[in-house]
């Protein structure tokens, strides 16, 4: 069975790290999280002082942290002496687990700053794991061309034709692909029922079984086996996301998600106490 879209939404304008403005995707009053995806935002401006702040030093804990850059450049740091840059069409998959420091500040001064993060939780006997990174640039991730026009590039999981990502991850079994695709082209892919997914509309729009998604929307898909869109009539570029149910409680607090309050208030203490990174 095709999955159908449940609900659309184009995400609400908010501001984080230093003043970064932003739009918040999933994680917003619309739309809380799509299990395991728990927050989605993205950024875009040519405006240096949407940007320029960045994200100063912050801890994270119990999840990963997955940052693709569509343009301009990130640094990040951390508090184990990892230290690189994201350049345009590169990712960053953190696996913060029991927690790291970092900051991910904008490496350039002007120009075009355009990019994802995605949150994914982990479960919960995993949540203190050793961090660890895994980074990627673009030429790094394999571009497939679907016989049907169109390319995907594949970031992690595996594409219908057996195309497979850089990004290894068993916990949560993540697909997060970026298809283009000309006029009327389209694409298809299987996702298995214990696989939650959303589609996101870079530009142009498409048709998913009957349902319309604009620029800049996201759609979260139905329960069912296969994903099938079809672009509009301008083409379509859109990412697709998705990663295993955990069905597990979630607890929030700022920059740490586990699963009870009372560990999120140790996160907070451990943070006092100086027992990150
Ligand atoms: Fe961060």
């Amino acid at each position: 069975m095709n999955r159908s879209i449940i609900q659309k939404t184009k995400g609400v304008p908010a501001t984080d790290g230093a003043g970064v403005k932003l739009t918040r995707i999933i994680a917003s009053p619309e739309l809380d999280m799509v299990d395991p995806l728990l927050l989605l935002d993205r950024f875009e401006s040519d405006k240096p002082q949407d940007y320029i702040a960045g994200f100063p030093t912050h801890p994270h804990r119990g999840f990963e942290t997955v940052t693709y850059m569509l343009a301009g450049r990130m640094r990040h740091k951390d508090s184990a002496g990892n230290e690189g840059v994201i350049e345009s069409g590169g990712v960053q998959w953190m696996t913060a687990a029991k927690g790291i420091l970092h900051s991910e500040m904008p490496e350039q001064e002007d120009g075009l700053l355009r990019g994802f993060q995605l949150w994914i939780n982990l479960p919960a006997t995993n949540k203190f794991d050793e961090p660890k990174y895994q980074e990627f640039s673009a030429d790094e991730m394999p571009l497939e061309n679907l016989e049907t026009g169109g390319t995907v590039r594949v970031i992690s999981g595996k594409t219908d034709g057996g195309t497979t990502g850089p990004v290894v991850n068993t916990l949560t079994e993540p697909l997060y692909l970026d298809i283009s695709l000309g006029s009327q082209e389209s694409f298809r892919q299987p996702l298995p029922q214990s696989q939650n997914g959303v589609i996101y509309v870079i530009e142009g729009d498409l048709t998913l079984e009957g349902t319309f998604l604009e620029s800049e929307e996201l759609g979260v898909l139905g329960r069912g086996e296969t994903v099938s869109v079809m672009a509009g009539l301008q083409g379509a570029r859109l990412l697709l996301m998705s990663g295993r149910r955990l069905d597990e409680p979630v607890a929030r607090g700022g920059p740490f998600v586990m699963n009870t309050k009372a560990e999120i208030l140790d996160a907070f203490a451990d943070l006092r106490a100086g027992r990150f990174g």
